[in-house]
């Protein structure tokens, strides 16, 4: 059997733009509306529960209406020809609902919760979580998302990932939140990286191949051009 070259996505906020959920840093970004410091740090959530709650329950109901974009499909769609592997910084589910089958999720999951005493009990969620919901040992359930000032477990697996890959496709991150923005320095030499954005944070080099472009157009473009 011939062996499929291994394709890594690298995919931030600016994948599911396309899809109407709301990046983080670009203008009305996430960040514009709420303070990091008031929602997503474990402090915050020690301090006002019903708030961080209330936010993380509104992203969730969101995933109800919103859609994979033709960039998600056409990932999925590569799956027929290479072993494709997606390390996503998004908390939603769009990669999974277009088909893709190895995805790790390096900030959490909105669609999981878990518990505040045993980070290993970990439950999948559906509707809001409130104040007074509780896990197995009756500690009061979080969102499983990784917030500021916490590690990021998935970060060892994810570089093993990086660094078998033939070719990486870093999408839509503005490449600001370490240490996930340093995973693409994990390819092999040999590895040919691009970076799919429209308002890249770096320029085209020796090593990487800038396509300033949406996420559903770079792909049509890579597809296309490049692959
Ligand atoms: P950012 O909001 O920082 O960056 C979004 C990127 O998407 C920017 O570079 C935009 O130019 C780009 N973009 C916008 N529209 C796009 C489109 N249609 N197609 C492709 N790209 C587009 O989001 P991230 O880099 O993902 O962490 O943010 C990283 C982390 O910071 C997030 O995972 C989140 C946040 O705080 C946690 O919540 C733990």
């Amino acid at each position: 059997m011939i062996k499929k070259k291994h394709i890594v996505f690298l995919t931030g906020a600016g994948m599911s733009a396309e899809s109407g959920i709301s990046t983080f840093r670009d203008s009305n970004g996430l960040w514009e509306n709420h303070a990091i410091e008031d929602v997503a740090t474990f402090e915050a959530f020690e301090r006002d529960k019903e708030l961080v709650l209330e936010f993380y329950n509104a992203r969730r109901k969101q995933l109800f209406e919103v859609e994979p974009n033709e960039g998600h499909n056409l990932i999925a769609g590569l799956e027929q020809d290479y072993q494709v592997s997606i390390i996503t910084q998004n908390v939603d589910d769009l990669h999974e609902r277009a088909g893709n089958k190895s995805i790790l999720h390096l900030h959490g999951e909105l669609r999981k919760v878990r518990s505040t005493v045993d980070e290993r009990l970990v439950y999948y969620w559906e509707k809001d979580v409130n104040v007074g919901d509780k896990c197995e040992k009756k500690s009061q359930l979080r969102p499983h998302i990784v917030w500021f000032g916490e590690a990021v477990p998935a970060m060892n697996e994810a570089i093993e990932i990086v660094n078998s890959a033939e070719i990486v496709v870093v999408i839509g991150t503005s490449l600001q939140v370490y240490p996930a923005a340093s995973l693409m320095d994990y390819a092999q030499p040999s590895a040919k990286i691009f970076y799919i954005d429209p308002k890249p944070s770096i320029s085209s080099s020796g090593t990487v191949t800038v396509l300033s472009l949406t996420a559903s157009e770079g792909m049509r473009e890579l597809i296309e051009n490049y692959l």
